[in-house]
């Protein structure tokens, strides 16, 4: 059970499941028949999630550095899915068949069952998604691509060699390079429906270095797309300072918006307001800060269910897939009273996850 996982965190891994006693209570739970769960969908007060973040493993194989998987800020323990918790989510959430997205915390190829568990959300009719950071693609001759998953994103975590170093501390970018290649060869061959997007993170240090990035992997035969995102803290468990990209502002703009000192006092001013109607309106209007209680959800390797992708550590557990179905938490008291707090600047402002998340 100890695969390629750091052996400081090795004695953290489970391999089973920790809710075992009341899975044989709640047996009934995963047979249950699709009118049954269908009426449940009907009484529900909210519409079930669009998409569902579901969580093979969250061990890792690397240590990216804007990671929480590098500074230790994740403290529960690793562990892997079991076969039968997948399961019965996926039959819990087939009814309303939202997208799922086949990661979280981890790297999900590091779950021996992973191209199982892709076939059998597939079998289900359910689209399936996920997130890798591609140093494990090639695993049985990219079987990934014949286990008719939707979407495969590969994270290069740099846009170059260099880039790459700082970011993961190694120097493997040239292959990572070369797997995305030759996964794109390997899905055109096999006439693969699998969309194939790359994404680095732009960073203060990389910058330069993105547009040629683009270029590079966006060329590629059949890669559909590349994608940049924006550096995040993980809700402030991250110091990324260093990292932060100085000004969201495009060079050019930047000197042009500088040399008109009316406009950029307007640019400001508007900027503030904006704001100000954001969160102010959102308590006034009754709006939600966050809509993650309403249209996602995540579910931790144990079958805790939580309200997003973020809450990598398990902060906001709103019950278990193991001990409750997928809608009775869904309506349940511990996400009600979330969505009821999502809706107050202050108390969302006191969350010591949800605050720093939003900015309060
Ligand atoms: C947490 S990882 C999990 C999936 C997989 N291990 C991977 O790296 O693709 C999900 C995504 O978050 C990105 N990521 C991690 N830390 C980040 C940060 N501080 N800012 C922006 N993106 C980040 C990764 O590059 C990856 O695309
Ligand atoms: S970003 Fe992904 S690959 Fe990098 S340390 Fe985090 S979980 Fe692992
Ligand atoms: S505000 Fe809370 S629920 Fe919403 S995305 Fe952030 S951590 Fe998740």
């Amino acid at each position: 059970m100890h695969r390629n996982i750091d052996s400081r965190r090795a004695g953290r891994l489970h391999s089973g499941n920790p809710f075992a006693p009341s899975i044989a209570d709640h047996r009934g739970a995963g047979r249950k028949s699709l009118l049954t769960q269908a009426k449940t969908l009907q009484k529900s007060q909210f519409p079930p999630p669009k998409t569902v973040w579901i969580e093979p493993t969250n061990a890792c194989n690397l240590k990216c550095s804007w990671c929480f998987q590098a500074n230790g800020a994740m403290t529960r323990p690793l562990g892997m899915m079991t076969f039968e918790t997948f399961k019965r989510v996926i039959s819990e959430i087939e009814p309303f068949k939202p997208q799922i997205n086949m990661h979280l915390a981890g790297e999900s190829f590091l779950h021996k069952e992973l191209i199982q568990m892709v076939e059998h959300a597939k079998k289900h009719g359910l689209t399936v998604a996920m997130t890798t950071n591609g140093t494990l693609l090639r695993k049985n001759d990219f079987a990934i691509l014949d286990s008719g998953i939707d979407f495969i994103n590969v994270s290069l975590a740099g846009v170059n060699s260099e880039d790459y170093l700082r970011v993961r501390g190694m120097k493997n970018f040239d292959e990572v390079k070369k797997t995305v290649e030759d996964l794109g060869a390997a899905k055109v061959g096999r006439r693969s429906s699998a969309e194939i997007q790359v994404n680095a993170t732009e960073t203060e240090q990389n910058r330069g270095g993105v547009a040629e990035f683009k270029n590079k992997f966006g060329s590629m035969s059949g890669i559909q797309g590349v994608l940049v995102r924006s550096l995040m803290d993980w809700q402030g468990t991250v110091d990324v300072s260093g990292m932060k990209v100085k000004s969201g502002v495009v060079p050019g703009l930047k000197r042009f918006v500088k040399s008109h000192r009316r406009l950029l006092k307007t640019y400001v001013v508007a900027k503030s307001a904006r704001n100000l109607v954001a969160t102010r309106g959102a308590k006034l209007r009754n709006r939600t800060l966050c809509d993650a209680p309403y249209a996602s959800a995540g579910i931790l390797w144990d079958g805790t269910v939580v309200p997003c992708c973020l809450d990598y550590n398990g902060t906001i557990p709103l019950g278990n897939i193991n001990e409750k179905s997928f809608m009775e938490i869904w309506n349940d008291e511990p996400i009600n009273n979330l969505r009821k707090m999502l809706k107050s600047v202050e108390a969302t402002r006191a969350h010591p996850t949800c605050g720093p998340c939003r900015g309060l």
